[in-house]
């Protein structure tokens, strides 16, 4: 999945909702409900489809965190789940408090090292040994690697993101 700007997420939010099951769904954390506790947080939580999900699996303590405040805002009305505006990498939690972790697909870009360090160490600051922490990563299969290179997103394997609103 290209990696996107918080500007563009803030775009893609009014469309995302054809897209929204492309990453990590209910369904594939379905198999992690048991090892999830509350008060849970989902990073990058777009529309709100795996907050929900966590609320439905019987956690009630869950919020949604996202840098888009219009995904954010969505999520609010499309499906009643709480949220916050806020990156990944500077969370509005304290030390230790997060009993469970979800990191969205979209969120981690493998080509950014440094953000990617930043986020692993926030969220071990928010949770505590005992938390449980699901990272999930985007890997394109061969078929949408090709279309995203016919459509100039990405070139020599690497991603354009300047190119997602083009589109
Ligand atoms: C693919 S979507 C979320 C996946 C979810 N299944 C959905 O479609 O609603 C990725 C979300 O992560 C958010 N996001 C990306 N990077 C972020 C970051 N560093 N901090 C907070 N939110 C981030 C984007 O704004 C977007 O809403």
């Amino acid at each position: 999945m290209p990696t996107c700007t918080q500007q563009q997420w803030d775009l893609l939010a009014p469309v995302w909702h054809n897209f929204e099951q492309a990453g990590t769904n209910a369904d594939h954390l379905c198999r992690f409900a048991a090892e999830l506790q509350s008060p849970a947080v989902v990073l990058g939580s777009g529309l709100g489809p795996l907050t929900k999900a966590i609320q439905e699996c019987g956690i009630m303590s869950v919020i949604g965190a996202d840098w888009s405040p219009e995904m954010a805002r969505f999520a609010r009305i499309r499906r009643g789940v709480s949220t916050v505006v806020a990156s990944a990498e500077l969370l509005p939690f304290a030390d230790g408090s997060l009993q469970s972790v979800v990191c969205a697909t979209g969120v981690i870009n493998p080509q950014d090292s440094t953000g990617t360090a930043a986020l692993i160490n926030e969220v071990c600051r928010v949770a505590t040994p005992g938390s449980s922490v699901v990272m999930t990563f985007f890997v394109p299969s061969i078929e949408m690697l090709c279309v995203y290179s016919a459509l100039g997103l990405m070139t020599h394997g690497r991603q354009h993101s300047g190119r997602i609103v083009e589109l």
